[in-house]
């Protein structure tokens, strides 16, 4: 899979991508990660890629032109299957569209800054938008990185125990179990006896139970179907 990021900061990018899963992800050529300065394709010599609106108020809008020829430059490599502006009013993001968006093979990512980018461009080339919670960012590097690395671990082929995606929260819109690691009795704390009896059978039941009443405690609303 490639993913190309149209960004005005690629510097807050360069650390994201680098460590642990995704780093393997792109060592093992299952992710390449490409992160484009919009810069490249400002309007005049000053850089200028955004301006005031139309109809006044506070805060810069980016314009449409050097979005589009960046867009059109960086389709003409690569077709994208998907053109994705990272937005406060986008559609929330969620894992069911994490697993979607894993599949695809080229993805364009656009981080919006200011007040966010020209409707035009919205209308004319965007195939979808997307919000990672319901809060306010400075701007959609953030909020890529974090799109990023959901969709980055969930590539096939990535996590080396392919099963492991499966047990994620979220994965079967129950939360995770607890988890416990050695030593087996800490400052008199001791694991549930479950946990060390070696009965796969009775550990799995007793971690689905776990999950259930996390689930039913913490987020009832995603045992109501779809939230
Ligand atoms: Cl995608 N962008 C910004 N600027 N703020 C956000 C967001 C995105 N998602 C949540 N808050």
């Amino acid at each position: 899979m490639t993913i190309d990021i149209l960004t005005v900061l690629p510097e807050l990018l360069e650390s994201p991508f680098s460590h642990s899963i995704l780093k393997r992800a792109k060592e093992k050529g299952l992710l390449e990660i490409r992160v484009h300065h919009l810069r490249q394709w400002a309007v005049n010599e000053y850089g200028q890629i955004d301006d005031y609106q139309f109809g006044g108020g506070a805060g810069m809008v980016m314009m449409p032109e050097p979005l589009a020829n960046a867009i059109e430059s960086l389709s003409r490599d690569s077709p994208y299957d998907e053109i994705i502006y990272l937005t406060p009013d986008g559609e929330r993001l969620n894992q069911k569209i994490a697993n979607t968006l894993s599949l695809k093979e080229n993805v364009l990512l656009i981080c919006g800054h200011y007040k966010g980018i020209d409707q035009r461009i919205r209308e004319k080339y965007v195939t979808r938008e997307i919000s990672i919670g319901d809060y306010v960012l400075s701007g959609g590097e953030l909020a890529a990185a974090v799109l990023v690395d959901t969709i980055g671990r969930l590539i096939p082929g990535v996590l080396n125990d392919e099963t492991s995606a499966l047990f994620d929260s979220f994965q079967d819109n129950l939360l995770a179990p607890p988890v416990y690691t050695r030593p087996a009795d800490w400052r008199g704390e001791k694991v549930p006896d479950i946990l060390l009896s070696g009965d796969p059978k009775k550990i799995e039941d007793w971690r689905y139970e776990q999950s259930l009443e996390r689930t039913r405690e913490r987020r009832p609303d995603l045992l109501e179907g779809e939230e």
